[in-house]
């Protein structure tokens, strides 16, 4: 058992530089009002701009994961979006970019921001609709002449989503301290690469890593917009929600080891084949969720020696499951567990379980919900937007940073709730209201 969650149960005009893209990323851009001009066309050009990048062409869906080229990439990015508005540039000893206005050292500051790194194939709105958006709102916010009381940053935080090196939410694990140096520093890719080998072939000084109170105490506010990863927006006909919570969730690892052979002549009973146990593994996940009413998945799976015609030695898979309280997970991950250790010894396997990471339920500040609730609601009575108040059972940088600092999220709709594949979607006029409602809510925390 390792891992984090152990520990705890001056500046350019406004739009400088934008302009109206000539072509649609999406059909249908609202007319909306005129408010909702300048986040419109802002966001529309950024979302042009970022959209290419790291997307693979045979699958369509994103592969930008931590510290490779797209990553430095859509940093690249990033950099420049902050430049071109006068922003003071800053990358952190973890990785994470920020982009300030105001003095970064003054404190109470609102920070608002996403991730721009993906999982395999995935979507181009979770994550890079959070950071597209900051940007966005800050664009509408100077061209309705808000002036700011407070310093507000935007973020971008690295390695979100785990993808290359197994565990979500290094970047901000690493800046609030529930990822210590030693743990990150054991990090291994697929191909044996280190996280600080990763980080070091990127450019990047490894050896500054760790936690960063100091920033964090210089943070009053997060709030981070995210698409919907569900459909209850959808079902509500609401284009924009706010956070309650996230589901405690975490990832497990299941190794099992059997024996490799030779899958023509190795009559069945002489077997040890670890695929067997694994696969009723994977039906007992499913059984002990559905009993639950919780969800588990095995998304990942890794085999030696990996040959067609070779009995496996080796099966390795990783669980991830979530529920809406601690006690329900507790029950489904130790129903699999058990299940699956019954198998491996029906079949001679070794059986190995290792949680790789683990973070409780997050309840989002309250105090900074119905603000963003009295906001919007505020907002609302011209524009009949409803702003209904949401659990997740998807991970958040908010989430973490809610254990240190007050932090809230917004969530815009997704007609299909499908999200982590390239059929990931927000219509644009969803889009430019969650900017929008992200910039009414920085205004009122940041302008008055
Ligand atoms: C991140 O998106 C997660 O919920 O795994
Ligand atoms: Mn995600
Ligand atoms: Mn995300």
């Amino acid at each position: 058992m390792t891992l984090p969650g152990d520990e705890r149960g001056g500046s350019s005009s406004a739009g400088a530089g934008l302009s109206s893209p000539g072509a649609g990323v999406f059909s249908g851009v609202s007319a909306g009002a005129g408010a909702a001009l300048v986040a419109g066309d802002s966001f529309h050009e950024m979302w042009r701009e970022l959209l290419p990048i790291g997307r693979h062409p045979d699958s369509g869906g994103y592969r930008r994961f931590a510290w490779t080229a797209a990553d430095a990439e859509c940093r690249d990015w990033f950099k420049a979006q902050a430049e071109s508005r006068g922003l003071t540039y800053e990358l952190d000893r973890n990785g994470n970019q920020w982009a300030w206005l105001g003095d970064p050292a003054a404190g109470d500051a609102v920070v608002t921001g996403s991730h721009l790194d993906s999982v395999p194939d995935g979507g181009a709105f979770d994550g890079p609709l959070g950071v597209v958006s900051s940007f966005a709102a800050l664009d509408e916010l100077r061209g309705r002449g808000a002036q700011f009381t407070k310093p507000l940053a935007l973020v971008n935080f690295g390695d979100e989503e785990g993808a290359r090196f197994g565990l979500a939410c290094v970047g901000s694990r690493l800046t609030a301290g529930q990822l210590t140096v030693e743990q990150a520093h054991r990090l291994t890719d697929g191909d044996g690469v280190t996280l600080p080998q990763a980080m070091a072939a990127a450019g990047y000084d490894a050896d500054a890593i760790g936690p960063d109170p100091e920033r964090l105490a210089r943070i009053g506010a997060f709030v981070e917009l995210h698409v919907e990863q569900g459909r209850a927006l959808d079902l509500s006909g609401d284009r924009v929600g706010i956070a309650s919570a996230i589901w405690p969730h975490g990832r497990w690892r299941f190794d099992f080891r059997g024996e490799a052979n030779h899958a023509g002549t190795t009559r069945l009973v002489d077997r040890r084949d670890p695929m067997l146990s694994y696969a009723e593994t994977v039906l007992a996940a499913r059984r002990e969720a559905q009993l639950a009413g919780a969800v588990a998945t095995f998304g990942k799976i890794a085999v030696e020696p990996n040959g067609v015609n070779a009995i496996p030695s080796l099966v390795r898979g990783w669980l991830d499951s979530r529920a809406a309280d601690q006690d329900t997970l507790d029950t489904v991950v130790t129903g699999v567990e058990k299940a699956a250790r019954e198998y491996a010894e029906a079949h001679g396997i070794e059986l190995d379980i290792v949680r790789e990471s683990f973070t409780p339920v997050v309840e989002f500040d309250h105090a900074l919900r119905d603000e963003l609730a009295r906001v919007l609601g505020k907002t609302g009575e011209d524009t009949h937007l409803n702003v209904p108040v949401l659990g997740t059972g998807a991970g958040h940088d908010a989430g973490i940073l809610s254990g240190s600092i007050p932090t809230a999220m917004l969530f815009v709709r997704n007609p299909t709730g499908v999200s982590h594949s390239p059929a990931e979607f927000a219509a644009e006029d969803d889009c430019v209201a969650g900017v929008t409602a992200l910039a009414d809510v920085l205004e009122g925390l940041a302008c008055r």
